[in-house]
């Protein structure tokens, strides 16, 4: 019988076990580079199957929170390196999670004070940027109202991506993940009840997808289908995400588009909240039917669940 501690082929990637470190942010990157302390903290937990790193903004303009690294400049790749080599030297692997906040963040973390950006001129509520206030202290604020990005801003986005990618290859990571959960950027386009644009990233399903999947297939051209996950948390409620009409079909059109790229695999980050009703699990039975690939799923799993659920993989 295979249970978590089975070896697994991730799209040719040999993983000594099923357990999946997920990506948790440290903000510990004074200066947006990780250091030796970071290579340390990784290196640490190679034991895992896979690790994925913790957020790491893809531009200065996808941040959201002081001290989280990037992995869009030479000197960020050059403070990875020591982190792939850590990991690697106790033979393990490790993905770099590609992030952009989008409206979540501040406007005291952008250059001249810039606003952040997103799909939408509405706030995001009940949430916070950690970022410096009035006083120039470092703590928690509430976002600033963000900018609607022009339609030809959305591209270079989609660029950044695929850079903040091939940097992240060449920095020694095994693979990237794309981070499209938890209300940041790329959630922001898909969710309907966020997004009020009427050009060709907003409206339609099709239209909301558009963002997610020109970012998944930039990334592939970059790097390689076998060396991209996603990460997405379909009917996320964190922060102000609202219900929207056509919910269901957005995320199940999301996990057939996926399912033609025949990615290393996609990341669900909410099964707690999924498995907590009915709805929510008829949902992951229908999106486990809709998407062919590897499926890693997150949330308040036991030692229990999870030999369960890999017995069956
Ligand atoms: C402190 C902290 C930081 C996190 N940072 C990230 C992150 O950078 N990227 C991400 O996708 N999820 C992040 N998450 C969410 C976790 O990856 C994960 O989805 C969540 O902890 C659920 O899994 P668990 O119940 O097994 O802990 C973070 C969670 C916490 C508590």
């Amino acid at each position: 019988m295979k249970d978590l501690f089975t070896d697994y082929n991730l799209s040719g990637l040999q993983l000594s076990n099923r357990i999946v470190m997920a990506p948790m942010t440290r903000s510990r990157a004074v200066d947006t580079i990780p250091n030796d302390e970071t290579a340390l903290y990784y290196g640490q937990r190679a034991s895992a199957g896979l690790i994925v790193s913790e957020g790491s903004q893809v531009s200065s303009q996808g941040v959201g929170y002081l001290f989280t690294p990037g992995i869009h400049t030479d000197e960020q790749a050059a403070g990875w390196r020591k982190v792939t080599q850590a990991v690697h030297e106790e033979d393990g692997k490790i993905f770099s999670q590609l992030w952009h906040v989008g409206r979540l963040s501040h406007t005291s973390l952008h250059e001249n004070g810039a606003s952040p950006v997103g799909p939408t001129s509405k706030t995001a509520e009940n949430t916070t940027s950690f970022a410096y206030d009035e006083k120039g202290k470092p703590g928690p604020v509430q976002t600033s109202e963000p900018r609607p990005l022009l339609t030809d801003e959305i591209k270079s986005i989609v660029q950044d991506f695929a850079k903040a990618a091939a940097k992240a290859i060449d920095a020694g990571f095994d693979g990237v993940e794309i981070h499209g959960a938890n209300g940041y950027l790329i959630e922001q386009f898909i969710n309907a009840g966020v997004n009020t644009r009427d050009d060709q990233y907003g409206g339609t399903i099709e239209g909301r997808l558009r963002l997610a999947l020109e970012v998944v297939d930039a990334v592939i051209a970059q790097v390689g289908r076998e060396r991209v996950g996603i990460r997405i948390s379909p009917f996320n409620r964190i922060f102000d995400m609202p219900a929207f009409d056509g919910e269901q079909e957005t995320w199940i059109k999301l996990a057939r588009e996926l399912s033609t790229r025949n990615l290393a695999y996609v990341h669900i980050s909410n099964r707690d909240a999924l498995i907590a009703n009915e709805d929510g699990k008829a949902f992951l039975k229908q999106f486990r039917e809709s998407y062919a690939g590897t499926l890693i799923l997150a949330g308040l799993y036991t030692k229990e669940e999870g030999s369960g659920i890999s017995a069956k993989a």
